[in-house]
C-alpha cells in the first residue's frame, strides 16, 4: 500500500472537507469500539478529530485499528464525511465532521504512559522526568506557542523601530549581577576558565562604543543562584542597549512595545505611561522596590498617634527612634484565631509580634485592649482612618525592618482574605534607586543594580562624602509584583567608572585584570548609552498565568538545578576530566 504524505493538520478540517480525500498523522488520543465501527480520537498539534474505522470500507483498515494502543503514532488516509445529527461535538473544533478511514500506517507503536496525560494533579517531577510527554498536552503547548509569537513580535517591533540583533558570546570573563557564575574549564588554556553571561551586559555596552546605536538580543543568560519559583539558572532576557539616550527614551521604547506585543498576541489593551513611584515611595508606602499595585493597601505611619499611648514598650521603641507602621485592612474583622496566625506569619519574617484593632459596631477591640485608657478610644477614633467593620494591623520597631515585614504581611493578608486584584496587569516602573547598598552579612558596599550603572548628575558631589545617599539612574520595571526587568543608564566615562570600581573596594589591578577591556574602549570614543533588560520566561509565565517560570521553559530545571530528563548535571569521564586539566578533590 503506498499512502499519500500528511496533507492536512487534524484542527483546520471542518465541513468545507466533505467529500474530500485527505491524510493525517498524529497521536492516538482516544480509542471507543461502538457496534461493528471503531472509532479513534487522533492528536496533533492542531486538535483532535474523529477518524471511523468500518469493515465495510477497509477490512485491512480495520483490523489494524483493532490492535492500536493509546499514544501509538498512525497516518491515515480517508474521506472527511459529515457527523451524523446527534453524534455532532460542539465542544470540539472539528465536531462536525469525521473520518472515514481508507488506508492505515502505524508509524510507531507506545508504551504504557508512565502518568495520564490529561490528569492536571500529576506529580511535578514526573512531568519533567517525561517532558516530552508532558509537552504533549495541549494547555503546554498553546503556552510554548504564545511565547513563540511573543518573541516573534517583539523581534518585529523592534525591526521597526530600527533595532539590529546581535548576538554575543557564552564563553566570557566573569560578569558581575550579583550571582555566582557557571564557569568552564579552558582544555587549551591550562587552569583557564570561561564564565557563562550572567547578562550580554558588558557586550552590549561594546557594542554602543562600537556605533550600533539600538541593539537587542533575545539571550540566554546563566546565574548559578539559589533557585525559586521566579529563578531558573538559565533564563532568557530581551536585552536592549541604546545610545544618546535618557531614562525616558528608554521608557518609551519599552511601554510601545509592549503596547504593540500585548495586542498582538494575547489581545489585550493597556494604558501607558506606566505609572511610576521612586524607591523612596514604594519602600514607604509598600515595603518592597515591586510592590504588587493591583491591591490598593498602603503602609501608613501611626508613629504620632500611639505616640502618647503608655505603653512601655512602644514608649521605648519610640525614644529609641523606631516607628509604628501599619496596614488597615478595609471591610474585614480577622477572627482571634486568624489574628494568630497573621502574629506567627509575621514573626516567621522577623517580627516580635504584631498590635492589632478591629472595630464592630463602634466597639474597639484590640490585642493590646488592656493597656488602653478610656481616652485613648477617642483620640484613636479621631485621628485612626479606620471605619466600622475595618481592622489594623500594627508593627513597632526599627523603621526598614518593619516596613520589609509589612511589605511580605500586606500580601499574605490579600492572599488569605482573597482580595480581588483590582487590575489585571499592574506595570509600574520604579526610580532613583540608590546606587550603592550595603551588604548586611559583610558590612560591605556594594552596588544596587551593577557597577555600570551611572550616578545621577545632581548626586555625583556625594559620592566622595556619603555614597550611600547617591541615586543612580537606574529603573526597574515591575508587574503585578513581580520585578520583570531592570536598566540604567550607564557610565560611559573611564574616570567615573574607575571611582566607583574603587568605591566597591576593587583595588587598581583588578580594575585592570577584570574591566581593563571596558575602561579602555571608554577612551575610544564611548557614546552616551542606556538600556534595560527584561525577564522573558517571567512576563510569559504571568500572561499565560503559569504557577512557575518551570510552565513556560520546554526543558527547565529543579529547585535543586537538575534536568530529571537527562540526568544534568552529571559526572563525567574522568579522561575528559584530564583534558581540562580538573581532578575531583575527596570530600
Ligand atoms: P537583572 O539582573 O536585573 O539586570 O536581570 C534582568 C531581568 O532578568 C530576569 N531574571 C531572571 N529570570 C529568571 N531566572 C533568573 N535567575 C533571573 N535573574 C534575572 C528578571 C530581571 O529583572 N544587565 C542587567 C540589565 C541592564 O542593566 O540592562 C541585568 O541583567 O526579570
Amino acid at each position: 500500500m503506498t499512502l499519500l504524505k500528511r496533507t492536512n493538520y487534524c484542527g483546520e478540517i471542518d465541513l468545507s472537507f466533505i467529500g474530500k480525500k485527505i491524510c493525517l498523522a498524529g497521536w492516538v488520543h482516544r480509542i471507543r469500539h461502538h457496534g461493528s465501527l471503531i472509532f479513534v480520537d487522533l492528536r496533533d498539534r492542531s486538535g483532535i478529530i474523529q477518524l471511523v474505522f468500518d469493515p465495510s470500507t477497509s477490512q485491512e483498515a480495520y483490523e489494524k485499528a483493532d490492535s492500536l494502543g493509546i499514544e501509538w503514532v498512525i497516518l491515515v488516509e480517508g474521506v472527511v464525511r459529515e457527523r451524523p445529527e446527534g453524534m455532532k461535538n460542539p465542544k470540539i473544533k472539528t465536531g462536525d465532521i469525521e473520518v472515514e478511514v481508507l488506508n492505515i500506517k502505524i508509524e510507531n507503536t507506545s508504551k504504557t504512559l508512565p502518568f495520564n496525560l490529561w490528569n492536571n494533579d500529576v506529580d511535578e517531577n514526573i512531568r519533567l522526568r517525561y517532558r516530552y510527554l508532558d509537552l504533549r498536552r495541549d494547555k503546554m503547548q498553546e503556552k510554548f506557542l504564545l511565547r513563540h509569537k511573543f518573541f516573534l513580535s517583539i523581534r518585529n517591533f523592534l525591526d521597526k523601530r530600527g533595532f539590529i540583533e546581535i548576538e554575543t558570546p557564552n564563553l566570557i570573563v566573569s560578569t558581575p549581577e550579583g550571582a555566582r557564575d557557571f564557569i568552564i574549564p579552558s582544555r587549551l588554556q591550562r587552569g583557564k576558565f570561561y564564565a557563562l553571561p550572567q547578562s550580554p551586559q558588558l557586550f552590549k555596552q561594546l557594542l554602543m562604543v562600537a556605533g550600533f546605536d539600538k541593539y537587542f538580543q533575545i539571550a540566554r543568560c546563566f546565574r548559578d543562584e539559589d533557585l525559586r519559583a521566579d529563578r531558573q539558572p538559565e533564563f532568557t532576557q530581551l536585552d536592549l542597549e541604546m545610545s544618546f539616550v535618557d531614562q525616558e527614551d528608554i521608557f518609551r521604547v519599552i511601554e510601545e512595545l509592549f503596547i504593540h506585543v500585548l495586542k498582538e498576541v494575547f489581545s489585550l489593551e493597556i494604558k501607558i505611561p506606566f505609572p511610576r513611584l521612586t524607591y523612596e515611595e514604594a519602600q514607604e508606602n509598600y515595603g518592597t522596590d515591586k510592590p504588587d499595585l493591583r491591591y490598593d493597601m498602603k503602609i501608613m505611619d501611626f508613629t504620632q498617634t500611639f505616640s502618647s499611648l503608655s505603653l512601655d514598650f512602644l514608649q521605648k521603641i519610640i525614644s529609641e527612634g523606631g516607628n509604628i507602621k501599619g496596614i488597615i485592612l478595609k471591610g474585614i474583622q480577622p477572627s482571634r484565631k486568624e489574628w494568630e496566625i497573621i502574629s506567627e506569619k509575621s514573626k516567621s519574617y522577623g517580627a516580635p509580634g504584631i498590635i492589632w484593632f478591629s472595630k464592630t459596631s463602634g466597639e474597639l477591640r484590640s490585642s493590646i485592649k488592656k493597656y488602653i485608657e478610656e481616652n485613648f478610644e477617642t483620640k484613636f477614633n479621631n485621628s485612626v482612618p479606620i471605619k466600622d467593620g475595618d481592622s489594623l494591623l500594627l508593627l513597632a520597631g526599627d523603621k526598614h525592618e518593619i516596613l520589609k515585614i509589612l511589605g511580605r504581611i500586606r500580601l499574605d493578608l490579600c492572599e488569605f482574605f482573597k482580595i480581588k486584584p483590582k487590575e489585571e496587569l499592574y506595570f509600574l516602573w520604579i526610580t532613583d534607586f540608590p546606587l550603592f547598598e550595603r551588604e548586611k552579612d559583610t558590612g560591605r558596599i556594594v552596588a544596587e543594580h551593577h557597577p555600570f550603572t551611572s550616578p545621577k548628575e545632581e548626586d555625583l558631589n556625594l559620592i566622595d562624602i556619603d555614597p550611600l545617599r547617591v541615586r543612580a539612574q537606574c529603573y526597574d520595571l515591575v508587574l503585578n509584583g513581580v520585578e520583570l526587568g531592570s536598566g540604567s543608564i550607564r557610565i560611559h566615562k573611564r574616570e567615573i567608572q574607575e571611582k566607583i570600581f574603587k568605591i566597591l573596594n576593587l583595588s587598581q589591578e583588578e580594575i585592570e585584570k577584570r574591566f581593563g577591556f571596558l575602561l579602555e574602549a571608554f577612551e575610544y570614543g564611548a557614546p552616551p548609552h542606556g538600556g534595560i533588560a527584561l525577564g522573558l520566561d517571567r512576563i510569559i509565565s504571568i500572561l499565560t498565568k503559569s504557577n512557575s517560570l518551570r510552565d513556560v521553559i520546554a526543558f527547565p530545571k529543579t529547585q535543586s538545578g537538575t534536568c530529571l530528563l537527562t540526568g544534568a548535571p552529571s559526572q563525567v569521564d574522568p579522561e575528559q576530566l584530564k583534558e581540562v586539566h580538573i581532578s575531583i578533590l575527596s570530600e
